[in-house]
């Protein structure tokens, strides 16, 4: 596997019926949900700001690089508890933002 790069990551967002090409670097955001909240403006998303609990930070993941990098709040509990069990569907709020983000693709589920 290639190294990934630090810095100029990319990440695209799928949501109302087109892409989003976002930018960022490693830690410049908590997590993808709030990579996602602050560059496309998403009414209702993430409502407990990333606490794994309220699941409003729904994400597919289309396609991806690399292993991301979890945190691991509550997300298999919320993920059962929303009747939500796909093994591509994932909480935003519980993926970092470091180098194995660039590349992803998500849609936004809500
Ligand atoms: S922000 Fe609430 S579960 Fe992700």
């Amino acid at each position: 596997m290639e190294n990934a790069p630090i810095r100029n990551l990319s990440v695209s967002v799928f949501y109302d019926g087109r892409w989003f090409e976002l930018r960022t670097y490693a830690n410049e955001y908590r997590s993808l949900m709030m990579l996602i909240y602050d560059k496309v403006y998403i009414d209702g998303f993430g409502d407990c700001v990333g606490m794994g609990k309220c699941g409003t930070c729904l994400v597919e993941i289309v396609k991806r690089k690399y292993e991301l990098t979890d945190y691991d709040r509550n997300e298999d509990t919320t993920l059962l508890k929303s009747g939500n069990t796909g093994k591509d569907i994932r909480l935003s709020c519980q993926i970092m933002i470091d180098e194995f983000i660039d590349g992803l693709k998500v849609n936004i589920l809500g």
